[in-house]
């Protein structure tokens, strides 16, 4: 297959004949007009107000976990989520060497320090055997903390990314994690409305971390939001998440270091009137999803599909090209075509904060790296509905 049949049959799904096509672009096709002026209106435009409450009951009727804490964005939902599963300064966090950076970026803003593991071919997150396997030879374990034999710095978390919305094998690095008495970190970033076996994404592991930018499947501009089941790590994030002030009508008490990481209400506002069109974005995302699929089969390019016994919510098409000669020419080809692709990430070891980082056999990431493209994956939306806002 060449560049050229999937332009056409791009242009054909978007119903786009000559305009570019981008990677990924909101719907704002419900309620968020509305939302947006009543809280203008309100004048409660920041971080309290009512929409915040109602973005985290909504988060938590969509995922299943007990409690949801708005945040500014998804890297402060990380860092937040990071502190909260007790990691301290010049701690050790195992994470994958094919992700967003904003992934490793969180590890150093809680004061630790990256260790990347591979990924698994099908998931394109954390592989359960190269976790294990980095356990098994690269720590010692003492009492019941486990620290890196090299630098004798203590691991204190794992976090795992879901790429893509494609879950990772969730159960079996929790497994493997619990075995070893350390607590996990879903990356959630990309994965609003991904299951595993018919449970949420950033359910299984202590905490998980959402992003709502722009680019996602649900946005509100800039958000975030971590999701726990265990109340007091709950109760203890909100706090931290708005400068630690103990509640009084009047005075300013803070009992900790604090963060100014709650969303504001304008945001929340736009979130909920989102979520509400949740169940559609994934139904029109998923059919996009189906029809990619059936374009590569039978092709010598491999569509990533969701794994088994998972749904995904397929936020980014992925395809896997021959090698990266072919990666480049389809890159080139697209864009130049003005059908927006992308390349998976650089990896983590590869970015020069990260280059000295420990790292395990990294296989699969680097051949991952050099194939896997994006394609365009925003909701197609019917030619009479429009995102203009007439105010
Ligand atoms: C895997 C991953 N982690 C973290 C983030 C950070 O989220 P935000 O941009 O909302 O800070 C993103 C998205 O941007 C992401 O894709």
């Amino acid at each position: 297959m060449n560049p050229a049949d999937i332009i056409k049959f791009i242009r054909k799904q978007f119903q786009e004949p000559e305009a570019f096509i981008p990677l990924h672009v909101p719907s704002f096709l419900g309620n968020e007009k509305k939302y947006v002026l009543e809280t203008i209106e309100s004048t409660f435009v920041s971080s309290v107000g009512a929409y915040v409450n109602r973005f985290e009951e909504m988060m938590c009727e969509i995922t299943g976990a007990k409690h949801a804490i708005a945040t500014v964005n998804g890297t402060t939902a990380l860092h937040l989520a990071l502190l909260m599963a007790g990691v301290k300064r010049d701690d050790l966090v195992i994470t994958q060497a094919l992700t967003f950076v904003a992934t490793a970026n969180a590890i150093v803003h809680a004061g630790a320090s990256p260790v990347f593991v591979d990924v698994d071919s099908d998931t394109m997150g954390m592989s359960p055997e190269a976790l294990e396997e980095f356990l098994k030879d690269n720590t010692i374990r003492i009492g019941n903390e486990v620290f890196s034999k090299k630098t004798n710095r203590r691991i204190s978390a794992v976090m795992p990314m879901h790429t893509f919305g494609h879950p990772v094998r969730i159960e079996k690095i929790i497994e493997i994690a619990n075995q070893y008495g350390i607590p996990v970190v879903e990356d959630t970033a990309e994965s609003i409305g991904s299951y595993v076996d018919g449970k949420h994404t950033g359910t299984f592991g202590l905490l998980g971390a959402f992003s709502f930018n722009g680019n996602k499947t649900v946005t509100c501009g800039g958000g975030g939001a971590i999701i726990t089941n265990d109340e007091n790590i709950a109760k203890h994030a909100k706090h931290v998440s708005t400068t630690a002030k103990k509640p009084h009508p009047y005075l300013f008490f803070h009992d900790e270091i604090g963060y100014n990481y709650r969303m504001p209400n304008l945001n929340a506002a736009l979130a909920c009137a989102q979520l509400e069109q949740l169940d559609d974005f994934l139904k029109a995302k998923r059919e996009l999803a189906q029809k990619y699929m059936e374009f590569f089969t039978d092709s010598d390019i491999e569509f990533k599909k969701e794994p088994k016994g998972t749904k995904s919510n397929y936020w980014l098409n992925a395809i896997q090209l021959r090698d990266v000669a072919t990666r480049d020419l389809f890159l080139k080809e697209l864009n130049d075509a003005g059908v927006m692709s992308r390349p998976i990430w650089t990896l983590m070891t590869k970015l020069p904060m990260y280059e000295n980082c420990e790292h395990g056999d990294l296989t699969q990431s680097l051949f991952l790296e050099d194939r896997i493209i994006n394609l365009p994956s925003s909701v197609i939306k019917s030619k009479s509905s429009s995102n203009k806002i007439e105010l």
